[in-house]
């Protein structure tokens, strides 16, 4: 499974806290950004805290990321390349319209490429790939970010969600996590 709905009971509560640590001048612009000492920074937001607990994987965390993308902006599809594999997404407003889509790549064709904070991942174009998935990114899940994949907001407003990113190389995260898909 490279996709599942997770339930969060304080689902409110976290989009709440977690909008305010946005810096405001990263609203309106389309980036994904990690914040200085993000791991630090969001161990303290209780909230957040108590709903990893609650998933059994607040060990498992390697970064917590935000995706800002303002109306009729996705990004390239690509995959995840590396430690991170797992991600649980979380959309900080409830807003239909904006999805997260999943393909394969007939081709086998891709461009690799390498950011300046040095992760690397693997960029396809469009005309290589066939869709498989397409979920509305309305409610929390996790995804197998080494699927080719792009979020895309096709709704009237800017679409922001918070990003989890767990390390692959850990067995028992990924046991957990694909106990949690085999339960959906
Ligand atoms: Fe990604």
């Amino acid at each position: 499974m490279n996709w599942s709905e997770v339930k969060l009971n304080n689902l409110a509560e976290i989009q709440s806290e977690l909008i305010k640590v946005i810096p405001e001048n990263k609203l309106g612009i389309f980036s994904l950004f990690y914040l200085p000492n993000n791991l630090l920074l969001f161990s303290s937001i209780k909230v957040l805290r108590d709903a990893l607990v609650h998933l059994q994987l607040q060990n498992y965390v390697r970064g917590f990321a935000f995706l800002i993308l303002p109306p009729s902006t996705k990004l390239p599809i690509h995959q995840d390349i590396g430690k991170f594999k797992w991600s649980l997404n979380i959309p900080l407003q409830v807003i239909p319209g904006c999805f997260l889509k999943l393909y394969t790549n007939f081709n086998g064709i891709v461009e690799t490429v390498k950011l300046p904070d040095g992760n690397i991942f693997h960029k396809h174009e469009s005309e290589n790939c066939n869709l498989i998935e397409v979920h509305d990114t309305i409610t929390p899940y996790f995804f197998n970010t080494s699927i080719p994949h792009t979020v895309e907001n096709c709704s009237e407003v800017d679409q922001i969600q918070l990003l989890i990113r767990f390390d692959s190389i850990d067995p028992a995260a990924e046991h957990i996590i694909n106990e949690h898909n085999q339960k959906r």
